[in-house]
């Protein structure tokens, strides 16, 4: 589809704001590569004035703008994100696969949440094991992305919100997180909150970061798993 702007400028510089168009146009089209020009006499009020009538394809211009808008909206996202929390960087399958096997290994039993869910990739590899997921996500673009992505597998949820403000559900065993040094014991200090709210234990993997203040119970490579709430917390 074209998109045209039609503009009215007259020999002399001058541009009507509500230009009559009325009477015989005596038009000699002349093509240029990024618009068209009409060149046209107008009877009545503007006869004797010489007006071009300038068509301007504007088409590409709408597609760069929207490109341009999607692309700045894009960056402002990915900001707020890293300035909320970590930034995104998604965690690798095989990594994934073999932390949960070594550290927790998921059943049909299992809701895992994942708090600040990315693309969806750690949703998709707990869901293999029958588990259902959960995934948090601050970044809309990533949300709405990730949804689109895993809208078929219904053992997946997808919630567009700050984490720190999310209630988990009474059924949560264990949650997952990639976040940074800066927040990871600000999230083991929800999710032992959200623990003592659901009256039972969750199981806590932590990628990458260790809790200061928390002894692991096991560890695979970068990830860590404790078990924070209930009696035997630790
Ligand atoms: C390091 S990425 C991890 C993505 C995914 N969990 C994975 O392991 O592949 C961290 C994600 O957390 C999101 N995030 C950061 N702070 C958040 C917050 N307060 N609430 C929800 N999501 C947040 C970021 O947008 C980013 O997608």
């Amino acid at each position: 589809m074209a998109y045209f702007s039609v503009k009215l400028v007259s020999r002399e510089g001058f541009e009507p704001s509500t230009p009559s168009l009325r009477g015989s146009c005596s038009n000699q089209l002349s093509y240029r590569p990024a618009h068209l020009v009409y060149h046209t006499k107008v009877s009545a009020f503007w006869q004797g004035l010489d007006w071009r009538v300038v068509v301007y394809n504007t088409s590409m211009d709408i597609v760069w703008f929207i490109l341009g808008a999607i692309v700045i909206i894009a960056v402002f996202l990915f900001l707020l994100a890293a300035f909320t929390g970590a930034p995104y960087v998604p965690s690798t399958v095989a990594e994934l696969e073999k932390a949960f096997e070594n550290l927790y290994p998921l059943s049909k039993k299992d809701l895992l949440i994942d708090l600040g869910s990315g693309d969806g990739v750690v949703l998709r590899v707990a869901t293999k094991y029958g588990a259902k997921a959960i995934g948090v996500e601050i970044n809309p673009l990533l949300a709405w992305l990730s949804r689109m992505r895993l809208r078929k597998n219904t053992n997946i949820r997808i919630i567009c919100k700050n984490f720190f403000k999310y209630n988990f559900p009474p059924e949560t065993s264990v949650v997952y997180a990639f976040g940074d040094s800066r927040d990871i014991d600000k999230i083991a200090a929800l999710v032992a909150k959200q623990a003592q709210k659901i009256g039972h234990p969750i199981y806590f993997i932590s990628n990458a970061f260790k809790l200061s203040n928390r002894h692991y119970l096991k560890q695979h490579r970068a990830y860590y798993l404790y078990k924070i709430g209930g009696n035997n917390e630790d």
